[in-house]
């Protein structure tokens, strides 16, 4: 790697110093004076470099003059004090090489483009100051996600993507097959021959690595696995993906207060770390975004959030006189309308929903009313769920009968339904979508903006 990268020239570099850099060229301006100025951007920040371009530069008029906004070059000279405003230094070029010019067609002009169009040009949507600011705040969250559990003594294990078990039970799995779609074998009564598939068996893609995690955390004690999870739901909003990132983490000798204590600690350590490393950034969604992104940011951090039990969440939205699109009698699952009413209206910050429903899934432990069970969803202001997690029923009995229960055949659990036969121990967990956590992070209202390349229904490009 040759040169140094603008973040650190506008920070650190002192004055005086020959360097060189390299990146895009975002805008280009020629005064009359006989000299161009060059808004440098190489994505290691939001702030661009300028670069003072002098007609003495030998390639002035056969290079400078024609570079395109996109172009990429190299620029060598002396950083100087800037006489511009919001900018400590600026940088004259003693050598600009031209690496790649810009043909016609180029999309990314001056003019702010909508995201919508910015979906369809994925490929060149990171040169935006919005999706940069989302690529770098992205990377900043995953390593807030590793901090934390190293911090809090888990270990970061690697659960399947390929699996033969629906860990939700919910049937919106991606299958994973090398059979000939048209011309599959067939056993007897004419079905597909999956025995004879790649694996033996039927296989999909992982909606969630939490079965497995339980493995690990029946052993090592407090595991997390941070990956790609996949779901074949047919809905298409601007919350759900196809493909998206999912932290897990699990923990023996946790019930659900415990369980609940960790994902408001987790959530508040990655907004810190999104105050804390990502100001720039930050900044420029406060203001182009989502206006008051900070202050609320700063709330989340250093407010409880508001914990109320599933039945008094359904009392409550029956008592406020709110007309709902769907129904709120209780046994009915919290739908986005009555999360945002219970985040956005009535606490005015994130809500613990704990004990829902017992059918919700089945590995979720049962209370004694046999009507609920240790389950909790964190409800966040502006999306609605952002972690799912439950105590998981770690009886052996209990939950034989809870398989069976839900329609699930628990030969196909055998060896999770095992962890309860060899020393079984409380343990509990929660999921957290990445992307919903990015969504709150940065203010960003569609999903498909804040992961890189989305995966969505009819929608693979890229
Ligand atoms: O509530 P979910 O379905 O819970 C589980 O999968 C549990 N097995 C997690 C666990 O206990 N280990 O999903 C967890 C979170 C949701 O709260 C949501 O933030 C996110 O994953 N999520 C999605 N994010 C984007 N697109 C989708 N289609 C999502 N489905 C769930
Ligand atoms: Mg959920």
């Amino acid at each position: 790697m040759k040169g140094l990268r603008i973040r650190q020239v506008l920070r650190e570099v002192t004055v005086g110093e020959t360097i060189e850099v390299s990146g895009w060229v975002r805008t280009r301006r020629d005064s009359k004076a006989g000299l161009s100025f060059i808004a440098l951007n190489d994505g290691s920040c939001f702030n661009n470099l300028q670069v003072i371009a002098k007609n003495s530069l030998e390639n002035y008029d056969t290079d400078i003059k024609k570079v395109r906004n996109g172009a990429s070059i190299s620029v060598r000279g002396e950083l100087v004090e800037s006489p511009a405003k919001g900018q400590r230094v600026e940088l004259v070029a003693s050598s600009i090489t031209l690496l790649g010019e810009v043909h016609d067609g180029y999309p990314m002009q001056k003019k702010r483009i909508n995201l919508d169009t910015l979906r369809t040009l994925a490929h060149v949507r990171p040169r935006t100051n919005t999706i940069g600011a989302v690529t770098r705040v992205r990377h900043h969250m995953a390593m807030a996600v590793h901090d934390f559990f190293r911090g809090n003594d888990f270990f970061y294990i690697h659960t399947p993507i390929i699996t033969a078990s629906d860990a939700e039970g919910a049937g919106e799995m991606f299958q994973v097959t090398t059979l000939d779609v048209g011309d599959a074998p067939r056993t007897d009564d004419g079905g597909i021959d999956w025995s004879q598939d790649f694996f033996g068996r039927q296989a999909f893609m992982t909606v969630s690595g939490q079965l497995q995690a339980e493995i690990y955390a029946c052993s090592m004690g407090r595991v997390y696995t941070f990956g790609p999870t996949f779901r074949a739901e047919n809905s298409n909003t601007a919350r759900h993906a196809s493909e998206f990132w999912m932290i897990e983490p699990e923990c023996a000798f946790l019930e659900l207060e415990g369980n609940a204590d960790l994902a408001e600690a987790f959530i508040k350590h990655c907004v810190n770390h999104a105050l804390t490393e990502c100001e720039e950034d930050l900044a420029f969604f406060d203001k182009r975004i989502e206006k008051g992104l900070i202050d609320a940011l700063v709330a989340i951090k250093d407010t409880p959030f508001t914990r109320i039990t599933y039945t008094d969440a359904i009392a409550l939205l029956n008592k406020s006189g709110q007309s709902f699109k769907h129904p709120t009698t209780w046994g009915k699952m919290l739908q986005t309308e009555h999360e945002k009413y219970l985040t956005d209206v009535v606490f005015k910050g994130p809500v613990i929903v704990h004990d829902y429903p017992a059918e919700k899934a089945f590995y979720m432990k049962l209370n004694d009313d046999e009507k609920t069970v240790r389950a909790m969803d964190v409800l966040v202001p502006r999306i609605g769920e952002i972690i799912g997690g439950s105590e998981r029923e770690a009886r052996l009995d209990v939950l034989l009968e809870r398989i069976q229960h839900h329609g699930l055949d628990p030969k196909d659990y055998w060896w999770y339904v095992d962890l309860r036969r060899f020393g079984t121990v409380p343990h509990s967990g929660f999921g957290l979508g990445f992307e919903r956590l990015l969504m709150m992070v940065t203010g960003m209202k569609n999903i498909r903006d804040v992961i890189p390349l989305p995966r969505t229904p009819r929608n693979a490009e890229f």
